[in-house]
């Protein structure tokens, strides 16, 4: 029998895509203003400051929002992974991501209002919204107000330990969006998971592969 849910509310959807809209733009500013050649730059440095702070800016305002709806729905719990057993799920899932689904086995956590994450990303979404993101905010805002920043951290220019935070959160979290962008085709279908972040159903009837269906 097919079933529908609704798993995403839309104001989680709006976040999502406008914070991922966002982290694209600081990736790509980010990488100019870092690494490309002051003479020829991937993007004029006014140009990819400008963006950056902006985008940096909203990207922290949405946080808050994330956090407080979070916080205010209870979904927080969802991030939350059961320890009893948190091995032996971390294998299942990893033997599905590399083997299983290649197999045309179907997921072993179908979606559903009340568990929307598998193990894996009940821990890499812990990691990334409750760890980096923060540690990305938090030194981008010390370099947006310098004067706030310590004026000397573990014997070195403040804003020097800070901009290496930075720069190691901000890795981290283009790392993580690489490996988000591959594990959001890893449902039953390839398209599965973007269709449900769009329109906020999970349909297992669309998601069944051919070899299980009845
Ligand atoms: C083009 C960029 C992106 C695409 C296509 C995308 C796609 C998806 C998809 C398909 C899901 C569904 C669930 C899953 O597969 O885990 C999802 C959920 C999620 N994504 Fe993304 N994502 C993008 C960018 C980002 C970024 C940049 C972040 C954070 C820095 C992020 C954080 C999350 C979180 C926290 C969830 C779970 C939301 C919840 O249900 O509470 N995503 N994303």
């Amino acid at each position: 029998m097919a079933e529908r849910a609704y798993i995403m509310p839309i104001a989680l959807r709006l976040w999502h895509w406008t914070n991922a809209l966002l982290m694209i733009l600081l990736i790509i500013s980010g990488a100019s203003l870092h690494f490309t050649d002051p003479v020829i730059p991937l993007i004029r440095f006014d140009i990819a400051r400008t963006i950056h702070n902006v985008s940096g800016i909203g990207v922290s305002v949405l946080y808050i929002f994330f956090a407080v709806w979070n916080s205010a729905t209870g979904s927080w719990r969802q991030y939350i992974p059961e320890l009893k057993g948190l091995k032996a799920n971390l294998d299942r899932q990893n033997y599905y991501v590399f083997v299983g689904q290649l197999k045309g086995d179907a997921p072993h956590v179908v979606p559903t209002p009340e568990q929307k994450f598998n193990a894996m990303q009940q821990l890499t979404y812990i990691g990334v919204m409750y760890i980096a993101m923060p540690v990305v905010i938090v030194t981008g805002l010390a370099f947006f107000y310098p004067e706030l920043a310590p004026a000397q951290l573990f014997g070195f220019d403040g804003l020097l330990p800070i901009a290496v935070l930075h720069y190691v959160a901000g890795f981290g979290l283009t790392m993580f969006l690489l490996g988000h962008l591959y594990m959001g085709t890893t449902g039953t279908t390839v398209a599965g998971g973007f269709r449900m972040m769009i329109t906020g159903w999970h349909d297992e009837h669309d998601e069944k592969p051919e070899n299980e269906q009845p």
